[in-house]
């Protein structure tokens, strides 16, 4: 399925400043809490009953799921159980065809100002890092805050260089991405997307395109983000990440939500047949 977006995409949906969002009661609810760190976190992701159509075929079946301020979810399932489809849903890459999405008390709507108030708060990095093939890396990261929060070039590159540190390669700044390896351009493109802010960060499979020596390097960023209190859903394969840093699995299948409990849960005593298979097969 397509993850290339244009340059406007790009910026568009790691974007921006922080409104301060008043409508959070609706959205507050009584999300079980799957891990004790979490205990008294308003919900900052719901989703109810949402459904997803490409033509005549499903891609996403009533799926229900709660996620709570600095929670980190990993998700699990088969090719084509439709884990991206769902977190592209969550900034409208794709659009829902039924049910409720509520992103930080903001619903996902037709309502444009609505979905610029989401991408505000939810970075995404993908599996192909996306990264501008014609900017240097410091570019690639002081273009959103530039463009996007109109912020000063000084202090982008301020705040690239910061990033740049935080991400373990600020000596990169002047090389363009095919200048890097693999896990440094996912890297950058993590840095590009915390540049912008995000409350939320969506991660799809950031680690499958990456050579083996590389994995590690991003997964010690990711779970420094992780520890950090970012709120996170993360699309993976990696099973020692998701038993180490998450709060909760889920595992999908043919677009349904199969089942979801603690990493302890899943390794030890998952319930379902599907789920049982799936962790066989990948385990
Ligand atoms: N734009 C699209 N048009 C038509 N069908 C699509 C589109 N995007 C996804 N699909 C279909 O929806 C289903 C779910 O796709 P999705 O990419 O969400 O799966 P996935 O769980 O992320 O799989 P993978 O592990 O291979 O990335 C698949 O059958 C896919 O072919
Ligand atoms: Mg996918």
């Amino acid at each position: 399925m397509p993850d290339e977006l244009s340059p406007a995409e790009i910026i568009a949906e790691s974007a921006g400043p922080k409104a301060a969002s008043s409508a959070t009661a609706e959205a507050n609810g009584d999300a079980e809490v799957y891990s004790p760190r979490l205990a008294g976190s308003k919900d900052m992701i719901v989703t109810e009953h949402v459904d997803k159509w490409f033509g005549d075929f499903q891609a996403l079946d009533d799926v229900s799921l709660r996620i709570k301020e600095h929670e980190i979810v990993v998700i699990l399932g088969p090719s084509g159980s439709g884990k991206s489809t769902y977190i592209r849903c969550l900034n409208r890459l794709e659009e829902h065809d039924a049910g409720r999405i509520v992103i930080d008390g903001i619903e996902l709507n037709e309502d444009v100002r609505a979905l610029a108030a989401i991408r505000e708060e939810v970075g995404m990095v993908f599996q192909q890092f996306n990264l501008f093939p014609h900017l240097s890396v410091l570019s690639n990261i002081t273009l959103g805050p530039q463009k996007v929060r109109h912020m000063p070039k000084l202090e982008a590159e301020a705040l690239a260089m910061q990033l740049l540190e935080r991400v373990g390669i600020p000596e990169q700044a002047d090389k363009f991405p095919s200048q890097l390896s693999g896990g440094q351009q996912q890297r950058v493109a993590i840095a590009r997307a915390l540049a912008m802010q995000p409350k939320i960060m969506l991660f799809d499979e950031p680690t499958s395109a990456l050579d083996p020596e590389m994995i590690k390097e991003v997964l010690d960023v990711m779970q420094e983000l992780a520890e950090s209190g970012m709120t996170m859903i993360v699309v993976t394969h990696e099973m020692g990440f998701a038993r180490e840093v998450a709060d909760r699995l889920v595992f999908f299948d043919e677009g349904a939500l199969v089942e979801q409990g603690t990493p302890e849960h899943f390794f030890t005593n998952p319930r379902e047949e599907r789920t049982k298979l799936f962790l066989s097969q990948i385990l």
